[in-house]
């Protein structure tokens, strides 16, 4: 079952003086989510922001209508835990992070959700798929990584496309209701081959943010997830 599509703009790409306007204006531009990358100088060479800011943004989360936009929090760091929950309670409704972050994935699921979160698994290009035997049941999203986290503005890894086919299979064998996001160096051009190899959630950072006028990006992506079947 594939789920209407996402689009979620990746704050990383954003003017990080004037981030409370970046998020309304990306919003009022027709985003869906807001992508929230928190890195932390060990488990990636960089750094970010932390859940203070995503307090100070939560705010921010609304949709031109006053609808909330979700608030989607991609952890790059190790360990999880602590963070995932100060997360949680600072306003993200969704924590992704990357499992061989975690000592104890299945707690640090629980932990999420019992936050009151929804909770996401991330791979990167390289990392097996196996936990997700194991943990597909306790997961409301699954993140593919498109790219070597870290850095906004990379070159999209087409083997990326394979990985969404093999969990995009996973998925629908489950018949859970499980989202498939892909983060990275995802652009107008290729947002449909990862639609088409399975993906419904969809982040971008430079394609939009690189550009001054969000509104006609997102809308010539939403034309190309529309084109076709
Ligand atoms: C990379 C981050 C991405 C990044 C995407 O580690 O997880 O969310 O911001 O940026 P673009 O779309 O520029 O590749
Ligand atoms: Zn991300």
């Amino acid at each position: 079952m594939k789920l209407s599509p996402v689009i979620a703009p990746s704050i990383l790409s954003a003017d990080f003086a004037r981030l409370g306007e970046e998020v309304r204006a990306v919003l009022a531009a027709g985003a869906d989510w807001v992508h929230f990358d928190v890195m932390d100088n060990h488990y990636v060479p960089n750094l970010t922001m932390g859940p203070m800011v995503a307090q100070a943004l939560k705010p921010y989360c609304r949709k031109p209508d006053g609808a909330p936009a979700t608030l989607d929090v991609h952890l790059m760091v190790e360990p999880v835990d602590a963070l995932a929950v100060a997360f949680a309670q600072a306003g993200a409704d969704l924590v992704s992070f990357h499992p061989e972050a975690s000592r104890h994935i299945d707690r640090t699921l629980q932990s999420i959700h019992e936050a009151g979160c929804k909770a996401g698994m991330v791979f990167n290009p390289a990392t097996p798929l196996d936990v997700l035997e194991w943990e597909l049941e306790r997961l409301d999203l699954v993140l593919v990584m498109s790219v070597n986290p870290g850095f906004g503005g990379q070159r999209f890894i087409d083997t990326a496309l394979r990985k969404i086919e093999k969990i995009r299979h996973v998925i629908d064998a489950s018949g859970r209701e499980i989202r498939l996001e892909v983060d990275g160096g995802i652009k107008v051009d290729n947002i449909r081959s990862a639609a088409d190899a399975g993906a419904d959630t969809f982040v971008a950072g430079s394609a939009i943010f690189g550009q001054d006028d969000y509104g006609t990006v997102i809308s010539a992506m939403r034309r190309e997830l529309a084109g076709g079947h």
